[in-house]
């Protein structure tokens, strides 16, 4: 079986920074990262900057305590695989814009990552999932039982970590973000198949199952890293603006993405029946669309040749450009939360913004 490397360092230098540490430099290249393999190559810079922070996070992941059941081997397997680390490297990053990281911040970079890991584990028994992180599903080989208690088990895990940190309001929020996690997949089950709902209810749906998340990592690092209630406030601003721009990109690569370079198959959205905000323009703009989809969808299934009309109808009816503007939009509001709070040659925010660039721009 192969796994999808993770912590792959840039192998280039750059040129005239030689005298500089070597995290500022990768840091100063992240910052100025451009182009359309750019975002690549910048999250490649952040994790070289954030090295020993992403090792210690690692070494935990890799300790969780496995056992031989198929349920532990599920979640052994999707946690080995890798995956881009996101949520760990904000709540990293956050720490680090105040006093650093600690080991209550590595338990709750942890527990960012164990809470994604419960639900991609979730996700792809609800959404048929074949693919992820470069592999088959953790599903695809031990079941989809063993997924669904490894998703119960890693989230059990994650709670008991951040319960440990003993900093204020951590716990709380964190059961606050799974209920809202909870009630916006619920939502968007009862919604599967319908093409009739709003953009609010698509950013609804988006703010709950993803940008919670980011939202959430973004308070406990600035917990950890003791920032003030201010403070705290904007990053939670940056995390949730982040996060629906991260979700409408994931939204946007299911019908204009790279296989090979996601790691996951195209078109599950288009099946499952989902109103992602490419697909919502594109109906709106190109009506005709709507009833080839709804006949395929009640009759249980959106072939291949539908799937690839409605991915060239987004191209023509501008849909994807869209998404993308909607994407770049959210980003400069998350930036633009993060100078407020000022100070922002901190090398953290500044990494912390390369991250929101990264993410506008990212192609997996
Ligand atoms: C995938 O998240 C699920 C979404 C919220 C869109 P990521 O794209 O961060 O997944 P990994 O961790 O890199 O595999
Ligand atoms: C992400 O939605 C939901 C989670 C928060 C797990 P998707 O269903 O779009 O995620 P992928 O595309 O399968 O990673
Ligand atoms: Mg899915
Ligand atoms: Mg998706």
């Amino acid at each position: 079986m192969t796994s999808a490397p993770c912590l792959t360092l840039p192998d280039e230098a750059p040129l005239d920074l030689e005298a500089r540490p070597r995290v500022f430099r990768s840091l100063e290249s992240a910052v100025r990262r451009a182009g359309p393999d750019g975002a690549e190559a910048r999250l490649a810079d952040l994790r070289a900057f954030l090295e020993e922070d992403l090792a210690g996070i690692e070494r935990d992941l890799e300790t969780l305590e496995l056992g031989s059941t198929a349920t532990h081997k599920s979640a052994g397997h999707l946690i080995a695989c890798g995956g881009k680390r996101l949520r760990p490297m904000c709540v990293a990053l956050a720490a680090r814009v105040g006093s650093g990281f600690d080991a209550a911040a590595r338990d709750l970079a942890v527990a960012s990552e164990l809470v994604h890991a419960a639900t991609l584990l979730h996700d792809d028994v609800v959404d048929l999932g074949e693919r992820r992180r470069g592999s088959p599903a953790a599903r695809m080989i031990y079941g989809n039982a063993a997924s669904i208690f490894a998703g119960d088990w890693l989230l059990v895990e994650a709670l008991v970590r951040v319960r440990r940190t003993g900093l204020p309001d951590v716990l709380d929020k964190a059961l606050g973000v799974l209920t809202e996690m909870l009630e916006a997949e619920a939502m968007q089950l009862d919604r599967r198949g319908k093409l009739d709902g709003s953009v609010a209810d698509y950013l609804r749906v988006v703010t709950g199952k993803t940008a919670s998340l980011f939202r959430w990592a973004l308070f406990a690092g600035a917990r950890a890293g003791g920032l003030d209630d201010r403070a705290a406030r904007l990053m939670q601003t940056f995390g949730d603006k982040l996060g629906v721009a991260f979700q409408v990109t994931d939204d946007l690569l299911d019908v204009d993405g790279d296989p090979e370079r996601i790691g996951k198959e195209l078109y599950a959205d288009l099946r499952e029946g989902k109103a992602t905000y490419p697909l919502l323009v594109a109906l709106e703009r190109r009506p005709a669309l709507r009833g080839d989809l709804e006949q395929a969808l009640a009759g249980g299934s959106v072939g291949a040749a539908l799937a690839g009309s409605v991915s060239l109808a987004m191209r023509e009816t501008g849909a994807i450009e869209e998404t993308r503007a909607l994407a770049t939009r959210l980003v400069s509001e998350a930036k633009g939360a993060l100078t407020e709070i000022g100070a922002d040659d901190r090398p953290a925010l500044q990494a912390l913004i390369a991250v929101a660039d990264a993410i506008a721009s990212r192609r997996k």
